[in-house]
């Protein structure tokens, strides 16, 4: 089997791609683990002089390979132009971007970084694997350096429509750079949708009749692949961790309480004002409830180097301490607010015990902690999850009660209707929404984006693609036959352009 090369912004440290990891570190491990794999990125560490040489770790048969930023670097390309200008963009808030072209620049320069320490690295026969809007010049300076092998890109955020792309001036040349790839995947077909039209309209692409796009004579493939969680696996941990201490005392506090329950970074995409609002709204409109429920809110330190982070916790505080002190008693707190990260194990206990889960994002690529909350749940005594209609889970997730979170009315409504529904109907929605996620998972999503790479890369000859012979010599997946029927049999993305 071929080697995958994953490289991504952060690379998990290999002993904590365990316990703390995300199911999605996780499955991609699992998926290099069996393949042997090479995880490149950023270390995490930001040096006065960082080396170009990237550090080398082998943990079983994958090699983790990572640099250093400086602080200039760590500054411009990660806090400003990635999480300042790329995150509020690709999420269609512009409103919240920041633009400096001098943070472009850098972030162009680690792109370059990366692209000449991880070639070196490379060998016959690897197929390359890019993630996220960190790397988005990646493709195109690999394809500069030579590199032939297969490259694919996943993008793990939304995608907007060009008109708001357009607000920055580099992303016309982020989506030419991304054309250098064979295969791009999206999480939504909305998504997909919204970069093709801007590959036509900013990176003069063509549709060719077979649904490809065709850019400066090579043919891209793209596809939606919704990230996935193993679902059957976290149950389990839920309903283990549902006896363990820290729920029992949860459980103890809340004193016969309903728990109303959200995970999420402390970020501005995740409507964590507006659901407060929204709280809030539920307790003025329908005071039957007070002493009954309890909110529980973890929102997890996050960019906190941001500025836009560092008041949007400042807004979160004020708008917590407005509702207890209007609603409090000497009994009764109505919201818990925890701004740190709690175990991943703990959360899942956590979201079993809760009758509600709030998962209320302005816009959201999937939303994992959707999908866990459902498999979280007791099969007969499920609670109900309440999700925003622009998190991209809500297109499988359908059977939960679906807001829109610039709603205020609309949330405090979902709250009421969730903690008022009856187990019937619970149970039919809860069903619903498990048999959506049940059957896949992070290992096959991963597996799945491999096989439509092979695919994509090995559907014939590049129209107009010239041999350079000065080039890296790395083989074309087509060359290994070997490799295809394995990767055949798992299941394609959802849906191709
Ligand atoms: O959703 C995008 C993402 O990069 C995730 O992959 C990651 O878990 C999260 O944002 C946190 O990002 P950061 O690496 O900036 O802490």
């Amino acid at each position: 089997m071929n080697r995958v090369v994953v490289v991504s912004n952060r690379v998990p440290a290999p002993s904590a791609a365990g316990a703390q990891a995300g199911g999605l570190a996780v499955a991609l491990e699992a998926l290099m683990e069996q393949r042997g794999g090479l995880w490149f990125g950023w270390s995490g560490k930001i040096e006065a002089s960082p080396s170009d040489k990237p550090r080398l770790l082998d943990a079983g048969r994958i090699r983790f390979a990572t640099i250093d930023l400086d602080p200039e670097e760590h500054e411009r390309y990660y806090n400003e132009f990635s999480n300042s200008t790329l995150w509020p963009l690709l999420h269609s808030m512009a409103e919240l971007m920041t633009f400096d072209r001098r943070n472009a620049a850098v972030y162009r320069t680690v792109n370059q970084r990366f692209t000449d320490a991880l070639v070196p690295l490379l060998a016959a026969g690897d197929m390359i694997w890019v993630h996220d809007y960190h790397l988005m010049s990646m493709p195109a300076m690999l394809r500069a350096a030579g590199v032939q092998a297969p490259i694919g890109f996943f993008l793990h955020i939304p995608f907007p429509s060009p008109d708001v792309l357009n607000s920055v001036p580099e992303a016309g040349a982020l989506v030419r750079d991304l054309l250098a790839t064979d295969l791009i995947g999206f999480q939504t077909r909305n998504d997909l949708d919204n970069f093709a039209e801007a590959a036509i309209r900013l990176g003069n692409a063509q549709r060719d009749s077979g649904g490809w796009l065709v850019a400066d004579g090579r043919r891209i493939r793209l596809a939606v692949f919704p990230v996935e969680i193993e679902a059957r696996e976290f149950a389990a941990i839920a309903e283990d961790s549902w006896r363990s201490v820290p729920a029992e005392r949860l459980r103890r506090s809340l004193a016969g309480q309903q728990l109303i329950l959200g995970v999420d970074r402390m970020d501005p995409t995740k409507g964590l004002v507006q659901r407060l609002a929204g709280y809030r709204r539920f307790l003025e409109t329908q005071p039957q409830w007070h002493r009954k429920v309890s909110f529980l809110q973890i929102a997890a330190e996050s960019r906190k180097d941001v500025i836009a982070y560092q008041d949007l916790r400042t807004d979160v505080e004020q708008e917590a301490g407005g509702i207890n002190s209007l609603f409090a008693e000497p009994d009764w707190t109505p919201l818990r607010l925890i701004a740190r990260a709690g175990a991943r194990a703990t959360m899942a206990g956590y979201m079993r015990e809760a009758r509600v889960g709030l998962v209320t994002p302005l816009r959201d690529g999937m939303n994992l902690v959707a999908k866990e909350y459902i498999a979280a749940q007791d099969p007969q005594d499920p609670g109900v999850l309440v999700l925003s209609r622009f998190a991209g889970a809500a297109r499988q997730l359908d059977s939960c009660l679906l807001v829109n979170p610039y709603d205020t009315d609309e949330v405090a409504d979902a709250i009421g209707t969730a903690l008022g529904m009856s187990l019937v109907e619970r149970t039919e929605r809860w069903r619903a929404a498990w048999n959506a996620i049940e059957g896949a998972s992070a290992l096959g999503w991963g597996r799945s984006f491999l096989a439509a790479l092979v695919r994509a890369s090995s559907s014939g000859p590049q129209p107009g693609a010239t041999a350079d012979s000065n080039a890296l010599q790395l083989t074309r997946m087509r060359s290994a036959p070997d490799l295809r029927r394995p990767e055949g049999q798992a299941s394609p993305g959802l849906s191709l352009l």
